[in-house]
Formats: structure tokens, sequence, C-alpha cells
């Protein structure tokens, strides 16, 4: 099953926000019923938001509206992957060769969504195999799964790809709060892919690597930056300190979509910041604030590998 597909003329996606208790299919007619759906992370996850933008295009021009008006407005609804301003992009570009020219660019980026990130997790196997040996246990954080993208995933599409190949061991996960994409989301995949996981509190995660339960840490990205640097869930930056600290490879899974040239480096980029509602609640006292990042920076010299759909980026400045 795609998490976010075209058909009959609109988008239909996952709501990934009823995960795990109900698999439910929404449709989206408008511009505007995509944005809400992005905004309250219905679909989420850099690969899927980029598919999530082109497809917003091709609705915009398919319903007759202003598209650069549209686009617009889609590219600015989450700040920090810069695959939904990417996917936006390609579809716009192809405004003079009219509506349809623009569907099916929509289309195109969808399918190829599929191909280059199993490209990619068999690359990310490959190397993980021929640095660590088999099996091999993973610790990943958030979910980079097939429900971050159309289907397969990143992160855990090299775990997909180790599964294949009969070299995954044990997978640990980070809760990834405070939406729970990991407990929620990350573990739901894993079970339907009949792997044995166990799920972590994001503050044990430094614990599980110094304990050596995990070979390598895992993970996708949103953003990353010409210098290397690697943005991605909120979380994401300890666990790389704690992989040096452990000795274990520390490995990005993204497609080349994520890599932004233009932008120079970690501190360049936009990091979203989200409803502190999403932290607080009636386990807080009334009148306590709270700062809701919802990504964070990587340094690249804590980057062992970046595995993309043409190649891997090990240890050497990005070209
Ligand atoms: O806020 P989210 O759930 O959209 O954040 C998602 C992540 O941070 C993922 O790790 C990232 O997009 C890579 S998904 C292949």
């Amino acid at each position: 099953m795609r998490t976010i597909d075209w058909r009959d003329d609109r988008i239909v996606l996952i709501d990934q926000t009823l995960l795990p208790g109900t698999l439910k299919i929404i449709d989206i007619d408008t511009v505007d019923e995509l944005i809400d759906a992005i905004k309250r992370l219905a679909v989420r996850g850099a690969p899927a938001l980029g598919v999530a933008g082109a497809l917003g295009v091709a609705l915009a021009a398919k319903n007759g509206n202003d598209v650069p008006i549209q686009a617009d407005k889609i590219s600015k609804t989450r700040p920090t992957a810069v695959n939904l301003s990417w996917g936006v992009g390609k579809v716009l570009a192809k405004l003079d060769q009219g509506v349809e020219a623009m569907v099916d660019e929509a289309k195109h980026i969808l399918e190829d969504d599929i191909r280059r990130n199993a490209d990619l997790g068999r690359r990310g196997a490959q190397w993980l195999i021929d640095r660590l040996g088999q099996p091999i246990n993973v610790h990943t954080h958030c979910n980079a799964g097939a429900l971050a993208c159309v289907e397969w995933g990143t992160a855990l599409g090299v775990v997909r790809a180790l599964q294949e190949r009969d070299a995954i061991g044990h997978v640990y996960l980070d809760e990834t709060r405070p939406l729970l994409q990991g407990a929620r989301l990350t573990a739901w995949e894993l079970q339907q892919m009949g792997i044995d996981h166990t799920i972590v509190v994001d503050s044990a995660g430094a614990t599980v690597l110094a304990r050596g339960l995990a070979d390598a840490v895992i993970v996708g990205a949103d953003r990353i930056a010409a210098n290397g640097d690697v943005v991605n869930k909120i979380g994401t930056y300890p666990l790389a300190l704690a992989a040096q600290r452990a000795g274990i490879p520390f490995l990005v899974a993204a497609p080349e979509s994520t890599i932004d040239p233009d932008t120079p480096d970690g501190s360049a980029v936009e990091i979203e910041i989200r409803d502190a509602a999403e932290i607080l609640g009636e386990h807080t006292p009334d009148g306590s604030t709270a700062l809701n990042y919802a990504f964070d920076v990587t340094p690249a010299d804590l980057v062992t590998a970046i595995v993309t759909d043409e190649r891997i980026i090990d240890g050497k400045p990005l070209d």
C-alpha cells in the first residue's frame, strides 16, 4: 500500500495521525485540504512531503487555481524539509506546458520515489555488510520508513534491504517525542515487516549505544546542507554524539532531493518550531512554557556516511 498516491484526479494518502490504531485513507480534493494534512502531519517525512508538494501543484492545476500562488502556499507549509519546495518547484517548472504535463511530472516524481529509495536502501545495506558483516543490529530515530516516502523507506529502507539479505538483527528505536513517530509509526512498520524491535525512550538512545546493543545508527534526513550537515528530527544530534563515543557508524540515508546545495551549512536552515501544546498537557503545571524544536542539526563531522539513490558520500565533502 502506498503512503500517498494520485487517483481519479485527486490525492489519496494514509492519515498517519491515526496510526497504529486505525489505517485510514483520506481523499484530498483541494490545496487547502493538502495544506491542512501537511500541517497536522497526516502526511509527513521528507520524501513523502516532496511527493505531496508535487501532487499538490498538479491538483492546483487540475482545479483551475492560480498555480504559482498555490504552489507558494504549499512550499511554505513546513519550512525544514527541502523536499517539499523541491517537489513543488519540479512541477511548477512545467507550468508553461499545461495541466497534463504538470500531472505527468508529479506522477513521475511519485513513481521515481519508490525506485530511488529501493536503490539507496540496497546501497546502504551493502555498505553496512561490507564493514560490519552480519547480522547487524540497528538503532534508528523518528520514522524514515515507507510512511515517510511513497513506499519502501530511507533509513528503514536500509533495514528492509538488510532483511532481504537475511542480514538484519534487532532494531532499537527511539519513541521520538513529542509526536511519537518512532513508537507509533516505525514500530508499526517493523511489526508489518516481521522484524524484531524494541522501543526505548529518546533519552535512552545513548545508553543503548554505550551498552553495545546496536552496531550502527541509521537515520533519514530532512535537509542535507552543502557542507554535509544533516538536519533531521529533534534528537538525532545527541544520537550522533553517542554513536561517535561508542565508535559505531552513523549512517544517513536520503534521496538526492534532500541535498540542498543552496544551503551552505546547518545554521542556515530554518528549524520548524511547532506548537508548545504538543509538549504541554495535564502532566505539566499551568503557566509553564515549552520550546518545541521539531528538528536539529548534526554536524557533518559526526556523520560516517550519507547514502543516496546515486552514491555513498563517505567522509568526503559533498560536490
Ligand atoms: O516531523 P516529521 O515526522 O515530518 O519528521 C520526519 C523526520 O524527521 C524524518 O526522519 C525525515 O523526514 C526523513 S524521512 C525518510
